[in-house]
């Protein structure tokens, strides 16, 4: 198995997607109709789009049939029957909602347990799952180790929880934590897995406290397959039975399948709470629709259901935590400066220190992902103070880290695009010296990132 080095990916295309050649010129006219904003792009201006992994992965031959299975019956749909079952052998919770996307979940959730005065740690919140918390007036609180929160602090599970700090928070706030959330893999901390052996330690806390424990649980197969290959006495064991084992250490999930349900769209939330169930799937019957399909067509429930057999195997993971390590070292190797330890979805620059002439409030995150798109057509995404710098009173200060993301979306790019990213990221970094900042010239006052107009300085 380790004897060569190349990634072979684990299936040969049957269906290609062209892609359109730009030149620099071109690219250079998208920026300014765009305000210097990737998210404005027509994405066919795009070669190389590593936005986001969500919802952007290729579906298998397998799953493309199982569409065609799609039973759109508004009730008791037959395909609803093969997601439920999908699901359950993963995640054995007594109730599965099904929701449009992972977003749609934990909306339902906090707006039934959410509220003011009300507190929800995780390891580190998504911002979906931040705004959903915060809309009800409840507090989100971040609760990574010390290693988590450090883009060169080397450590196999960076997206553990500090369980001392998750303790003394219970104790100080009793009676008004209503769930104790983990995220698996910790998207914002880096694409970051968590161990069994520190779930477990979050489980012994909250039940000392009587505090029911959810998985934000999006990149789940990623994370057990770290398990897997880093964590001791692991290595013997099948992937579906650690996931088990993960979802038995808690009571309940959120789920985007847009991630590991390897599907275009869809999520769920699951858990074994009667009462709470039953409060959530009125919610969900008002916004989403009947319990059978919330907000989802037969044909999408058909595609999570044989996607969710397709992302626990070992090939797939294999090759999945491989290649985008294999982006990772190729970068590292070239001395530019990225978070490590490599996550399971994505690399992270590290545009502070790439671009240290350029100060935080001009945006060197903005100005590497602007960089790599002109010269090389690959769409990255800023993950530093233009997403986090403004505050809600409209001042602004740097962000903890000015990172961009290149998320690489699943089983759909091959290793000669991911070589071509690693040529065009090492000739921008060889002179970095000549980027310069921005200006942001136009923004909303909540979430600039996806709106706001820049202006290049100098
Ligand atoms: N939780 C985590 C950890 C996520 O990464 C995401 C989405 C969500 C929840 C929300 O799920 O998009 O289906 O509503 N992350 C995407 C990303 C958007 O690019 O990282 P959703």
């Amino acid at each position: 198995m380790d004897r060569w080095r190349t990634i072979i990916e684990p299936f040969r295309i049957h269906s290609v997607e062209p892609v359109r050649m730009t030149t620099v010129d071109e690219r250079e006219t998208a920026l300014r109709a765009a305000g210097w904003n990737l998210f404005n792009l027509h994405a066919d201006d795009v070669l190389v789009d590593l936005l986001t992994d969500s919802g952007t992965g290729a579906m298998s031959r397998d799953q493309w049939a199982a569409v065609q299975h799609g039973d759109e019956s508004y009730a008791g749909s037959p395909s609803w029957f093969a997601f439920l079952e999908s699901v359950q052998v993963l995640f054995p919770y007594r109730h599965v909602i099904p929701t449009h996307q992972g977003r749609a979940a934990e909306k339902i959730l906090f707006s039934v347990i959410g509220g003011p005065g009300r507190t929800i740690p995780n390891n580190t919140h998504f911002d979906t799952t931040r705004a959903n918390v915060e809309f009800t007036g409840a507090e989100a609180v971040d609760l990574v180790i010390a290693e988590g929160r450090d883009p060169a602090a080397l450590h196999p599970f960076k997206g553990n929880m500090d369980i001392e700090a998750l303790d003394r928070l219970l104790a100080e706030r009793a009676g008004s934590v209503p769930v104790v959330f983990v995220t698996i893999t910790n998207n914002s901390g880096g694409g970051q897995p968590v161990s069994l052996e520190n779930l477990r330690a979050v489980r012994a806390v909250c039940d000392r406290h009587g505090v029911p424990l959810f998985l934000d649980a999006c990149r789940f197969a990623e994370n057990a397959w770290f398990i897997k290959t880093r964590e001791p006495g692991q290595a013997d064991r099948s992937v579906p039975d650690i996931v088990r084992e993960i979802a038995s250490l808690a009571d309940g999930m959120t789920m985007s399948a847009k991630k590991d349900g390897l599907a275009n769209i869809g999520g769920w939330l699951a858990l074994n709470d009667d009462d709470l169930a039953r409060r959530c799937r009125d919610l969900l019957i008002l916004t989403e629709g009947f319990p059978t399909y919330g907000g989802l067509a037969g044909r999408d429930l058909e595609a999570i259901a044989q996607g969710l057999r397709e992302v626990v195997e070992d090939d797939y993971l294999r090759y999945r935590i491989r290649s985008t390590a294999y982006l990772g070292e190729a970068l590292d190797a070239a001395g530019v400066p990225v978070v490590k330890p490599f996550g399971g979805h994505a690399i992270y620059l590290d545009a502070r220190a790439l671009l240290s002439h350029i100060r935080p409030l001009e945006y060197p995150g903005q100005a590497l992902a602007v960089a790599l798109y002109r010269e090389g057509g690959i769409r990255g995404c800023e993950i530093g103070t233009v997403m986090f710098g403004r505050h809600p009173d409209g001042s602004e200060a740097p962000a903890a880290m000015d990172l961009v993301r290149l998320a690489i979306p699943r089983r759909t790019y091959t290793q000669s695009h991911v070589d071509y990213v690693i040529e065009v990221v090492r000739w921008v970094a060889e002179r970095a010296a000549s980027l310069r900042g921005f200006r942001i010239v136009d923004q909303p006052p909540a979430l600039r990132h996806f709106t706001a107009r820049f202006e290049p300085l100098g």
